[in-house]
């Protein structure tokens, strides 16, 4: 049984996460700011913590009474994100401060707060969300993108300052999920996932300990393929994603 912290727990992703965990036997926190979601967790026999990560106060005073009473944490899922696209007729630098809170300020606080949990553990892994937006620069995507190429940066950067502790760090790039972040998007979204299915993958990567968990792969390697080629060539083709 292992000791499993899970952000952005209430919803999408990172719900089903929790509950697959859950009935994996481990011990499961979940963490979030929905009231309601997260009673609905605790009703399901899922410990809580009410924060906004994106409050380095609040996510040391949380992350402190985690210690206290859990002493380490095994495995650690940094999930918890939220995406907005860019008008550039209209453009929000605020927008951009907003979506960096959420992806790249929220998971540099939780790193923060679960390390020295982590170094207590026999096997501590860490893994942090970002996505495939990553790969490539997309449409509508300047605050969205930039922010996941910041996560995908600082946990590769994590990982290898890290491999002395024997902390495992994996990075999980999904393509499109079906959740509440996504209910938003008004375009096509190719080969989406339900969130249980993109769930199960995320478990799977993560029992087999890789570095990087992505998906569906019909999606994320021609994506990465394309980022081989000149950027000429990406700037005509993405051209054809404007959304
Ligand atoms: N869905 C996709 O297609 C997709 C693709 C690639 C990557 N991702 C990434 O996957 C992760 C999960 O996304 P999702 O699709 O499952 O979205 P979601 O259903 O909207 O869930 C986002 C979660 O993050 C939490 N969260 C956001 N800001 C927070 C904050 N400041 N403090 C605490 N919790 C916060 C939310 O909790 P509260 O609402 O309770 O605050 C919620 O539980 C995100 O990092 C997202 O960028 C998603």
């Amino acid at each position: 049984m292992m000791k499993i912290l899970i952000t952005g727990a209430t919803s999408g992703i990172g719900h089903e996460l929790a509950k697959i965990y859950k009935q994996g036997n481990h011990e499961v926190i979940a963490l979030g700011r929905n009231q309601e979601a997260l009673k609905n967790l605790e009703n399901i026999g899922i410990e809580t913590r009410q924060v906004d990560l994106s409050n380095l106060e609040a996510t040391r005073e949380i992350f402190k009474a985690i210690e206290a009473k859990h002493g380490h944490i095994d495995l650690a899922i940094l999930n918890a994100g939220n995406c907005e696209y860019i008008d550039c007729k209209d453009f929000d630098a605020q927008l951009i401060k907003r979506v960096f809170d959420a992806n790249v300020i929220t998971l540099a606080n939780s790193i923060e707060g679960v390390l020295p949990l982590l170094r207590k553990s026999r096997q501590p892994h860490l893994a942090g969300v970002a996505s495939m937006a990553a790969y490539l620069p997309l449409s509508r995507a300047e605050a969205y993108g930039a922010s996941k190429v910041a996560a995908n940066y600082l946990l590769e950067a994590l990982a290898i300052d890290l491999i002395d502790e024997n902390i495992t760090v994996s990075i999980i790039n999904p393509g499109f999920v079906k959740t509440p972040l996504t209910d938003k998007n008004d375009f096509p979204m190719p080969f989406v996932l339900e969130a249980h299915e993109a769930a199960k993958i995320i478990v799977r990567g993560i029992a087999a300990k890789k570095i990087e968990i992505h998906f569906p792969l019909r999606l994320t390697i021609p994506m990465k393929l394309l980022s081989l080629f000149p950027r000429k060539l990406w700037r005509k083709i993405g051209q054809k994603f404007k959304k």
